[in-house]
C-alpha cells in the first residue's frame, strides 16, 4: 500500500480523538513555538498536521501567515470541518513531504509527525533538502518524533526513532541544536510514548 492509501485510510470516517496520536492541545509545540518568537505575520507551517488542533491555537494566538501539510485529503478536511469559517485564513497543502515544492519561505517549520516515518536515508534526504531550501536562515524548525525509548511503529508503520544528539546529527548541514525535550505522550488509550521534541535554528 502506497503511503498515501495508508493515511487516508487511516483518516477516513476515523474520530480524531481516538488516535493515538491525539492530544487536546499541542502544549510542548506551542512552547518550543512561543521560544522561537515568530512575529504574527511570520510564515508558519505545520508539516503532516492531520487533525491536530496546533493551528487552532495558533489561529487564536493571532498568527496570520499559517500553512497546513499532509498527504491525506481526509486529514486536512477533519481539520478543516472543525475550524469551520477560520479555515479558509489557513493555506492547505495536500502533498508527500518528501516530493513537494514550497511556494514560499517558511520562518518556522513544525513536525511532529513526518519525519520519523522517513526510515530510509534517500527519503530522509529529500525531506532534508526541502526544509533546508524553504527555512529562512534565522528561521526554526520544530521535530518531534518518537525517543529512542519510544514505541517501534506508528499507526502500524515501523518508525525510526532518535534522541537529541542523534536528531541533531540528521540535521547537522545548516541547522543548529538549541534546545530537546523528552516528552511523555498519553494516548488517547493511556498508553504512554516517548517523544524526543527539538527545537533547531536555521543557520
Ligand atoms: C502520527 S500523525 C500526527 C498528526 C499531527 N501532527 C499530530 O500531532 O496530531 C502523522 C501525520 O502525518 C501525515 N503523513 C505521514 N506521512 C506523510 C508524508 N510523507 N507527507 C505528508 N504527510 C504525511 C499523516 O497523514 C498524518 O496526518
Amino acid at each position: 500500500m502506497s503511503t498515501k492509501s495508508h493515511w487516508e485510510k487511516a483518516w477516513s470516517g476515523a474520530d480524531p480523538k481516538t488516535k493515538s496520536w491525539f492530544q487536546d492541545e499541542a502544549r510542548h509545540s506551542l512552547e518550543l513555538i512561543e521560544a522561537s518568537a515568530i512575529a504574527h505575520d511570520e510564515a508558519i507551517i505545520d508539516v503532516g498536521g492531520g487533525a491536530s488542533s496546533l493551528v487552532d491555537a495558533l489561529l487564536s494566538q493571532g498568527h496570520t501567515n499559517l500553512s497546513v501539510l499532509d498527504i491525506s485529503e481526509a486529514a486536512l478536511q477533519s481539520a478543516q470541518d472543525r475550524l469551520g469559517a477560520a479555515a479558509s485564513s489557513v493555506k492547505w497543502l495536500c502533498a508527500d513531504a518528501v516530493s513537494w515544492t514550497p511556494a514560499h519561505p517558511f520562518r518556522l517549520w513544525h513536525d511532529r509527525a513526518v519525519f520519523h516515518f522517513l526510515t530510509t536515508t534517500e527519503d530522509r534526504a529529500l525531506y532534508r533538502a526541502i526544509a533546508k531550501a524553504a527555512i529562512v536562515p534565522g528561521g526554526h524548525m520544530i521535530m518531534a518524533t518518537f525517543a529512542l525509548d519510544g514505541p517501534q511503529k506508528c499507526s502500524g508503520l515501523p518508525v525510526q526513532r532518535y534522541g537529541a544528539q542523534s536528531l541533531a546529527d540528521e540535521f547537522s548541514d545548516g541547522f543548529q541544536l538549541i534546545e530537546g525535550i523528552a516528552v511523555a505522550h498519553t494516548t488517547p488509550g493511556g498508553a504512554i510514548q516517548k517523544f524526543q521534541y527539538c527545537r533547531f535554528l536555521r543557520s
